[in-house]
């Protein structure tokens, strides 16, 4: 599927136009929720828990509700009196909104103090009194299901901690494919708990209007309209008194999915005071309570043959989902799209299991940047496959290369049960080691190890699952994933489009914008785009898991088809021609053989309002809800060439090359961007990034003392390259692609490391791998002192 490219002027697909957005961002004139500013407006400030598993005596909120300019403490014994102390989760468990009963971990939230200011909020939350008594803490997952393990939920009917078995693929068939195998590899992975702490923490501003009973939630969401009918569900509210506005977001990453405690309580507070409730968390709040991701602790096995071919995947996973199975995941995966961990190669065979358990941590399993766990799945995968080719003394990208899906078995059907749509492996491959110039690495390598030095060279070979829908396969609580796009163009040819999609610093402003160009002929800069204003846009899912392009850029795409059909209609009445003598062509119909007639879009806009055929509606619009017949499967190759110095541990990325597939691209620039970030996100999770606890369920990386995020001076600098391998069934060939940089990468970097380990023995490290556990590593085998 080509596309025919547009002039610059028009900007359609394939043009790298600066961003739209990025004038007020630059500017320091982003609008986002705590730049919201209403009359009246109070705020709320949690109370939270010191302890990680605690039962609760009592709170007294006498001294808080003294301090002058208090209005109201909030607690879970009055949120039940309104049957809210609990909430329904995205993943068909419950959730306290504030305690009842117990804690179950640290910072968990346990009264809402709301105030004039913000800072009486928050000297009042310190006045809330709050007694606790200790109970046993779960950190562990392994000993979750132990006999001796203390009981977390007591609100469940089932006494134990284990959550859910799943289990996909053919169990007895894996079974057989390992017993003949003459070549068994193995490596235990850890995808480590860590946090997507976007730019901007979550928050709202909650306006409950008495006089007209109308709720406005200004909310960091990525997913509006579906956070409007959970409010109206969960809350009692009338879905058409409930609008919820999704400003400018400074990043989700998942982290935006789900509805925390603190939005809830604004809301409450909203209803009994009839005033707007402002509460924002800070830094800290974030790292702490709201959604982790990942924390995944997996097992692959691949059943080979001597040659390297590979034969069936096995894989256990125990995942830790904290006190409450607050997963942001279609309902009907339990353990996301994990299933996609056989990855880019031909297994004929494999079996995969997961079990989720409970601890006392915070809530979550968030996709963060990630297709529902897909990270998790890839970096298995891409551990494993370096694994067994140490273990076959194979180089790395052979053995990929030996076990592709190759371009010719596409759509293919994998032993998991998804339907990869097109993909070109071994072109991602052959690109990426062309640009890092590979087999010199290897040479260099080689001298360098006969002189002690450290080099390694890692390889990622990457597929992801993105875009969901289909509807008939996937929901979030319930309600059937599609997307929607509405395009109306105005009378003098400039157009608006309004998105069920809500960016979150993507750029949709442009890409929508350049869809419309691509189909209609209207320029980009003339195309205005909204997003995340439930009384406005046509509902949708919401952005997250790369689902923005495949589903709501397809959707425009088919609105601006549906515009053009009408639009023919108008400019054969026009022309005074019939529709089947005119032809399409670069924002004009044209009459087949006399192309000297003509009539452009923006005269044929004009015209649906001002010279319209008789029987035909006014207007030029269109809505499309797209419903997608499939996810799209984008691709590529990374590398990573790392040198590591023996007296410190420290690993420092020489090279990282990047070849991403996502089929036809729309805006190349902004393609190369998300990348960029990706990567770097990834770099941090593989190098710097743990939320992890002590044995008392105290939280190791709750700031960002702890927790680290890579500035300028730490990250690498990424070299990019791309193929195209078109999806065949999206309306443009497009695939998503905001996620591939933090799926693929953190592979890439450990294999890098490990490989440069490999001569000592070395099979695999956990990540995040900081220096101390490679000098430590060094140490043990003797190479420093
Ligand atoms: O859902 P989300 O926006 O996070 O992910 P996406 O659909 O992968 O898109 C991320 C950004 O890359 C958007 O601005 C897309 O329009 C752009 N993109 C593109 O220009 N070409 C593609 N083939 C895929 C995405």
């Amino acid at each position: 599927m080509t596309i025919e490219k547009t002039t610059p002027e028009v900007g359609g697909m394939g043009h790298s136009l600066k961003r739209k957005e990025d004038s007020r961002f630059i500017q320091g004139k982003g609008n986002y929720v705590d730049d919201v500013h209403l009359p009246g407006m109070v705020y709320g400030q949690m109370v939270r828990s010191p302890y990680a598993h605690a039962r609760l005596k009592s709170i007294d909120s006498e001294k808080a509700r003294q301090l002058p300019g208090v209005l109201a403490v909030i607690t879970g014994e009055d949120l039940a009196k309104a049957n809210l102390a609990w909430m329904p989760t995205l993943f068909f468990d419950k959730q306290m909104v504030l305690a009842t009963g117990k804690v179950l971990f640290q910072s968990q939230e346990v009264a809402f103090v709301v105030a004039e200011d913000q800072y009486t909020a928050a000297d009042a939350a310190e006045l809330v009194e709050v007694e606790y008594e200790e109970l046993p803490v779960l950190v562990d997952p392994h000993k979750a299901t132990a006999a001796d393990a203390p009981i977390l939920r007591d609100d469940r009917d089932e006494k134990s901690n284990h959550i859910f078995h799943w289990e996909v693929g053919d169990k007895g068939a894996t079974e057989t494919a390992f017993q003949s195998a003459p070549v068994k590899a193995s490596v235990h992975a850890i995808s480590q708990r860590c946090h997507p702490a976007p730019l901007e923490t979550c928050g709202c501003v909650a306006d409950f209007n008495k006089a007209t009973e109308k709720l406005t939630v200004y909310l960091t969401s990525q997913a509006p309209h579906a956070h409007r009918t959970l409010f109206a569900l969960v809350g009692g509210i009338p879905e058409q008194n409930i609008r919820v506005v999704s400003p400018d977001i400074g990043g989700g990453f998942g982290n935006k999915v789900p509805i925390y405690p603190g939005y809830v309580c604004a809301v409450v507070a909203s209803l009994t005071l009839g005033r707007p409730v402002k509460w924002i968390e800070t830094r800290s709040e974030n790292l702490q309570s709201t959604g982790f991701a990942r924390d995944y602790h997996m097992t692959a096995e691949i059943a080979a043959d001597q040659n390297g071919k590979v034969k069936a995947l096995r894989v256990k996973t125990l995942a830790d989902h904290g006190a409450f199975n607050a997963a942001a995941q279609p309902t009907k995966f339990p353990a996301g799209l994990f299933s996609v961990c056989t990855g880019s190669y031909d297994f004929r065979s494999a079996f995969c299991e997961v079990d989720g358990v409970y601890t006392n941590k915070a809530p979550g399993g968030i996709a963060y940047r990630c297709s529902f766990r897909i990270t998790e799945a890839a970096y298995l995968i891409e551990r494993a496959m370096d694994v067994l080719a140490n273990q076959l003394k194979m180089d790395p990208a052979e053995l990929r290369r030996k076990n592709y899906i190759q371009p010719g078995q596409f759509p293919y059907k994998t032993a998991l049960g998804w339907t990869y749509d097109s993909g070109n492996y071994e072109g991602a491959l052959n690109k990426a080691l062309e640009m890092v110039s590979y087999a010199q690495l290897r040479k260099e390598q080689e001298e360098k190890r006969k002189k002690g030095e450290l080099m390694g060279i890692g390889i990622s070979s990457f597929t992801e699952a993105v875009g969901a829908g289909p509807a008939h396969t996937f929901d979030i609580a319930g309600i059937k994933m599609f997307d929607s796009a509405e395009i109306r163009v105005h009378p003098t040819g400039k157009a608006i489009c309004r998105m069920g999609t809500k960016s979150q610093g993507q750029g949709h402003e442009t890409t929508y914008a350049q869809i419309v160009a691509q189909e209609l002929g209207i320029p980009a800069s003339d195309v205005v785009v909204e997003e995340g204003d439930t009384d406005t846009a046509p509902y949708g899912l919401g952005t997250y898991a790369s689902r923005s392009t495949p589903t709501s850029g397809a959707a425009t795409a088919m609105a601006a088809r549906k515009i053009r059909d009408k639009a023919k209609k108008i400019a054969a009445h026009l022309l005074e021609c019939s529709e089947a003598d005119l032809e399409w062509q670069n924002g004009k119909f044209l009459v087949k053989g006399a192309p000297s007639k003509s009539k452009t879009i923006q005269e044929i806009a004009f015209a649906a309002y001002t010279n319209f055929p008789a029987g035909l509606e006014a207007g030029l619009e269109a809505v499309d809800y797209y419903d997608p017949p499939n996810l799209t499967f984008p691709f590529g190759t990374y590398i990573c060439v790392v040198d590591i110095d023996k007296g410190t541990g420290e690993i420092r990325v020489r090279r990282f090359v990047a070849v991403d597939d996502c089929g036809n691209v729309i805006n190349p620039m902004i393609v190369q961007g998300q990348i960029h970030g990706g990567l770097t996100e990834g770099f941090a999770i593989a190098f710097m990034q743990l939320i992890d606890y002590d044995e008392s369920g105290n939280v190791q990386g709750g700031s960002f003392m702890d927790y680290l995020i890579p500035t300028a001076v730490e990250t690498p600098h990424w070299e990019t390259g791309s193929t195209c391998t078109p999806s065949p069934h999206h309306p443009f060939g497009a695939k998503g692609v905001g996620e591939s940089p933090n799926v693929g990468s953190p592979a890439a970097f450990v294999n890098a490391v490990v490989d440069a380990l490999s001569h000592l023995g070395v099979k695999h490290i956990d990540m995040p791998i900081a220096p101390w556990k490679v000098w430590t590593i060094l140490k043990e085998k003797g190479v420093v002192n």
